[in-house]
């Protein structure tokens, strides 16, 4: 049935993260692809939401917040490149947008958490929803394959790489995060928290 291995770029290199396929036999993989594929908007939507309730509260951490802000900007592009994906195999962008409103409340949730130790815990939530995308876009990319559909392999790919990117960026800053944050902490100082 599968057989496939992931080819992760180099740190820091353009490009998209490629899946090698050798044999792969599935029955009817189209239906799954759609599903999926709407899992994945439903996610961007839910995305976008923890991403701009980040932005807004971020004051004092410039850099994480530009870089936040950098891949909402990604997410909003993934948004219209899924939604491309899911017109050319007939649904509907309208149906879709339907679905979320209770995805997105709970990402405004998330994304908007008022602990005295945010920016710490929202660089975390932040590294683990980044994963949880990484996996969805993997699992897609095999469906995609699975149904002939090179098109939105290929965008499933060029979106994969721009997770992989923001999961390695957080995860090379959060030291540096974590540190400032106790630094200021152990200050008593305002600027701490967020
Ligand atoms: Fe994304």
């Amino acid at each position: 049935m599968r057989a496939f291995r992931l080819h992760w770029p180099e740190p820091g290199r353009a490009g998209r993260t490629r899946l090698r396929f050798r044999e792969v036999h599935m029955a009817n993989p189209s239906e799954h692809l759609v599903d999926w594929l709407r899992d994945a908007y439903a996610m961007e939507q839910q995305a976008e939401a923890m991403l701009r309730a980040q932005a807004s509260r971020l004051e004092n951490y410039p850099d994480v917040r530009t870089r936040i802000e950098q891949h909402l900007d990604e997410t909003l592009g993934q948004q219209a490149l899924l939604e491309s994906c899911l017109t050319r195999l007939g649904t509907s962008p309208s149906l879709i947008k339907g679905m979320t409103g209770e995805i997105v409340a709970f990402g405004q949730a998330v994304g908007g958490m008022a602990m005295s130790d945010e920016v710490v815990k929202g660089s975390m939530s932040g590294y683990v929803f980044e994963h949880t995308e990484i996996a969805a876009y993997t699992t897609v990319i095999v469906a995609a394959h699975a149904a002939g559909d090179l098109e939105t392999r290929r965008i499933c790919e060029q979106i994969l790489s721009q997770e992989v990117e923001m999961s390695r960026w957080l995860l090379a800053r959060l030291p540096d995060t974590a540190a400032a944050y106790l630094a200021r902490s152990a200050d008593g100082r305002d600027d701490a928290k967020r």
